[in-house]
């Protein structure tokens, strides 16, 4: 029986404990379980496969909270299930009301003492009640006569996990590493008419022990079960290789096929076939022993190749068969190389614009299906991502299709993450006993995957441990695939690419420079948590400039929240909101989309810093920069847009000189306007993944600046005194200006425009990074600076451009700040804020501006500036200058993990109405505004959307400067030094308030 391999590996110092449980025994990774083999048929064709047999749908549940309290017979044939729940294969039963979900980042949620799970935790963990959670699983199976003249196999596309499986009663195997098939030969077991199938599943097992991961730890039967109805001799594994010559004119394609003959009998004048590019190749006839296996050789020569690429996925579609057994499936010609510290695909330095993807859903877990798939790879595409991480484990297999399809380069990643021993451990990496649960990982994933063109590395895993055990996953994974290169971020030796994670792009720089002998990258770098992602052109500036750094992959692509409902409220949960302990809180959400796919802000800065072009103004023209590897500058259709002060005055296409092309500058002159060119690439041709707009690359250039009003001025105010301190009289109501030089009444056309005063405000709520990075604990001295300050003189003086009231005063930090109110008679009011350091070491300004609130009916907004999505200094490359109108709604950005959010820069003026009385706010220098409906400690105060207290006013920040949101880690990098507001110079901002 060679094809049934009971993969149980002796060991000493297992055999002398007492009869560990297979779930806690690393000696035991499966029993009876087939191979690992490639995927047989294309994901998308499999639904029509007459072979396959779907075993999805509702099955007959039981959960237990430990082992003990399981139903241990349950899988007997006269076990009552009559009664039992209801659940949703594939799914996760933690999702469908069975037991908590946990998130926790780098720690076993269990007592960790491998290989046990069932130690005694904290008494405050869930684990402590709940040892290690049983699902018990029944369906059922109709089997007719004629399926049993065939070979029957059961598979599982994932299973957390660890699971026993029965037919009928009798016991079939059992199996862990959760992210892979299982399969087991079930045609012994199977009868004519309905069968039971029972299926046994452990939320733990010592396989836990390497699947530490940063995620949701969810469980159960979370993909799908299928049976395969096989023909007794049949295809049981190939690998199609394409290998390239050197100067990619010819490809030899190889492909190996291995039959099996699992009937009685031996099998005569069996002969496989092989159609591709329009060539039927055939093997000799031969003959197969019953139970035996044979691997069969066919190649072809393809001559003038069209090369795979992620720019150009050329596919060649292959058929293998064998009698009457058909499968289609693709190969790519590729070949992926390290010359030196170069990193090449085809021949070329490809830079990798990644991003790290975890298989999430937020309604069910770790079951992704189809069309999200296609939704995650279609956005990724519009992103212009070119390289995706599986982190940390193989995906379902039709996202794999879809890269192939698509054209994503894969970093398909082993499961294995051993994190809860610590990073680069030596724990799991040097035990002989965990060497074979390591190198079942390696061999899952390149066994069920080699066949994928978009596959260029094999990961052997995530932070897990060092040493010989690594060793032998790279070893078993060059013995299977040599196409793919091996990478492995823990133990470098084992590795053909140099990975670091989170640098800054300055410490990139110099890390890149300093290691020689193989190419560089980060496999994670721009941790993607809330309001983040700030100096991401700052790294790709270093990255374009090192041929030896490969690339980078943004940590990462969709924020882990779970749907979950409490009362009237439905929300996106994340650690802790379940009562799960331990939990790392918000820690999950670190997306560029949200969990309802839906793109975040951020998401567009990485679209634009990732584009494949770059437009340079050199004089009259546009030179372009071309970042692609396969494509030409002619492939694309370029277009043009000029405005005037955020009109559209033309629109046109430029004609390609070479890599130029001449600027249009309008046919008219315009004065005292801001002239700006818009410069854009699409795609010529639809693609999939393109729905509507093919746009791939955009600049804006600024042909002709924005000159700030620089002349303000018009018939003085009258002013009176009054005990609050002074009123300006003017044609459209009144202002009042108190002793401490805020702006308290506003009044126009008899109505009260403020629902707070206008006044000087230093503070701004954290975002995730900065709050990581003790933003409030270095700079909450500016929360109360205002109300600390002390008066040294509140005076008017009548100039010519209109009545000054003018507020000096001293703030405690060691600076003088002085308010000028200009009010002319006309009712617009010119702000003017000035700050002098008068002491030394002040701490960063979080922002430099101002703070008023309006009434709450001020909700349409209509500014010409940066957007529309947000922006901030160190992250508003994607954002361009243009007039935008939105509702306050879209304005705001909802933060599952609420913080500090919204603004635009480089505001040129900003306007907001609640449809009779609008406020217009004209910058004398670009203005960074926030406008929420609910105040600073309303979002402080907040741990979820829906706790925000809404609606009673609207809080509208005018500033000169913010504070960038950092761009590096959340867990201590501090936002780069240029965007931030230095203490300790002088500056002064100003602006206009008007009525229209
Ligand atoms: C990385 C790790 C990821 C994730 C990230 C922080 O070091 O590989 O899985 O935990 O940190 O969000």
């Amino acid at each position: 029986m060679k094809r049934l391999i009971i993969l149980l590996i002796s060991s000493l110092s297992i055999t002398a404990q007492a009869q560990p449980s297979d779930w806690e025994n690393p000696a035991v990774l499966g029993i009876n379980k087939l191979p690992y083999h490639a995927t047989l048929q294309l994901p998308s064709k499999q639904k029509a496969c007459k072979e396959i047999v779907s075993l999805d749908g509702q099955w007959l549940f039981h959960w237990a909270k430990d082992p003990e309290s399981r139903p241990a017979d349950f899988y007997r044939e006269d076990y009552d299930v009559s009664g039992w729940d209801r659940i949703t294969v594939p799914g996760n039963w933690q999702l469908q009301g069975f037991g908590k979900p946990i998130y926790v980042n780098m720690q076993y949620p269990f007592h960790r003492d491998r290989p046990s799970v069932t130690g005694e935790p904290q008494k405050d963990w869930y684990a402590y009640d709940h040892r290690n959670p049983v699902g018990s699983y029944v369906t059922f199976i109709d089997v007719t006569k004629e399926m049993l003249t065939r070979n029957l196999i059961l598979h599982f596309g994932g299973v957390h996990s660890a699971m026993y499986v029965w037919i009928n009663g009798q016991k079939v195997g059992y199996s862990q590493n959760s992210m892979s098939p299982a399969e087991f030969d079930v045609t012994e077991y199977l009868r004519e008419g309905r069968n039971k199938l029972a299926v046994e599943v452990y939320r733990w097992s010592d396989g836990s022990y390497l699947e530490c991961q940063d995620m949701w730890r969810l469980s159960g039967i979370f993909r799908s079960v299928q049976l395969w109805v096989r023909p007794l001799v049949h295809i049981a594994d190939y690998k199609v290789e394409a290998i390239p010559n050197d100067d990619f004119s010819q490809a030899t394609v190889t492909a190996d096929i291995t039959v099996c003959n699992t009937g009685k009998l031996k099998a005569k004048n069996v002969k496989v076939s092989f159609n591709i590019d329009n060539s039927t190749l055939h093997s000799p006839l031969f003959t197969l022993n019953s139970k035996d296996t044979t691997t069969v050789r066919l190649t072809y020569l393809l001559d003038k190749p069209l090369l795979w690429s992620a720019e150009k996925p050329n596919l060649y579609p292959f058929s293998i068969e064998l009698g009457e057994e058909h499968f289609d499936y693709h190969l790519g010609v590729k070949r992926v190389a390290c010359e030196g510290e170069v990193f090449k695909i085809n021949g070329k330095n490809v830079k990798l614009r990644g991003v790290n993807r975890h298989d999430h859903h937020p309604v069910t877990g770790r079951y992704v299906d189809d069309a999200t798939y296609e939704k995650d790879i279609a956005l990724m595409k519009q992103a212009n991502i070119n390289f995706l991480r599986t982190s940390h484990y193989p995906d379902r297999e039709y996202l794999y299709e879809l890269c192939d399809r698509w054209g994503i380069y894969v970093m398909d990643e082993a499961n294995q993450e051993s994190h809860g021993y610590g990073y680069a451990n030596r724990v799991m990496g040097e035990d002989p006993d965990w060497r074979e649960a390591h190198v079942d990982r390696a061999v899952s994933l390149v066994q069920r995957d080699k066949n994928h063109p978009s596959v260029i590395f094999w990961s052997l895993g995530n932070e897990g441990g060092v040493g010989p055990n690594l060793k032998a996953m790279h070893d078993a994974v060059v013995a299977l695939d040599t196409v793919a290169l091996p990478f492995c971020d823990t133990d470098r030796s084992q590795s053909t690419i140099y990975d670091d994670g989170y640098l800054t792009p300055d410490r990139l720089r110099d890390a890149a420079r300093k290691v020689s002998d193989r190419p560089f990258m980060m496999r994670e770098y721009a941790h993607a948590m809330g309001n983040s992602m700030g100096n991401f052109q700052e790294y790709w500036d270093v990255i374009y400039a090192d041929s030896s750094i490969c690339g980078a992959a943004v940590w990462d692509w969709v924020d882990q929240g779970l749907v979950k409902k409490e009362g009237g409220v439905t929300y996106f949960a994340y650690g802790g909101d379940f009562g799960d302990k331990p939990n790392d809180g918000p820690f999950c959400i670190n997306g560029l989309i949200g969990p309802d796919r839906k793109p975040h802000p951020h998401y567009y800065e990485v679209q634009y810093v990732y584009q494949p072009l770059q437009f340079v103004q050199e004089g009259d023209s546009v030179c372009i920069v071309s970042r692609d590897c396969f494509t030409d500058l002619n492939e694309y259709d370029y277009y043009c847009e000029v405005y005037h002060n955020g009109e559209l005055v033309s629109g046109c296409i430029p004609i390609l000189h070479g890599d130029k092309f001449e600027i249009p500058y309008p046919y008219y002159p315009y004065n005292e306007a801001e002239l700006i060119l818009n410069v854009y690439a699409r795609l010529r041709q639809d693609a999939p993944w393109a729905e509507g707009d093919r746009t791939i690359a955009r600049e804006q250039f600024i042909l002709k600046p924005e000159e700030f009003w620089s002349a303000f001025g018009g018939t003085p105010a009258k002013v009176q005194k009054t005990a609050q301190g002074l009123v300006a009289y003017t044609d459209q109501g009144t202002v009042t200006i108190d002793s401490s030089g805020a702006l308290t009444s506003w009044i126009v056309d008899g109505k009260e425009m403020l629902s707070a005063p206008l006044e000087p405000y230093f503070w701004k709520p954290e975002n995730d990074n900065q709050h990581a990075a003790h933003f409030a604990d270095r700079l909450g001295v500016w929360r109360e600076a205002l109300a600390k300050r002390t008066y040294k003189s509140f005076r008017t003086e009548t100039g010519d451009d209109g009545l000054k009231i003018i507020s000096e005063t001293a703030l405690p930090i060691g600076a003088d700040l002085t308010i000028t109110y200009t009010i002319v008679q006309d009712g617009r009011i010119k702000v003017d804020m000035d700050y002098r350091p008068t002491a030394a070491n002040i701490p960063l300004i979080p922002k430099f501006g101002m703070r008023l609130r309006l009434p709450a009916d001020y909700t349409n907004i209509e500014y010409y500036g940066r957007g529309p999505w947000e922006n901030y200094p160190d992250r508003k490359r994607g954002a361009f200058i243009g007039r935008y109108a939105m509702p306050l709604g879209e304005f705001e950005t909802e933060y599952i993990h609420p913080q500090d959010n919204g603004c635009r820069t480089d505001v040129r003026w900003f306007k907001i109405s609640n449809g009779k009385t609008p406020l217009r706010i004209d910058g004398l220098q670009p203005l960074c505004i926030r406008a929420w409906d609910y105040g600073e400690e309303d979002l402080e105060s907040a741990t979820h959307p829906h706790e925000i207290q809404r609606g009673r006013f609207v809080n509208l920040n005018i500033d000169l400067n913010v504070h960038g949101v950092g761009g590096v880690d959340t867990w201590g990098q501090r936002t780069l030094p240029q965007y931030t507001i230095d203490g300790n110079q002088p500056r002064h901002c100003s602006f206009i308030l008007g009525g229209s």
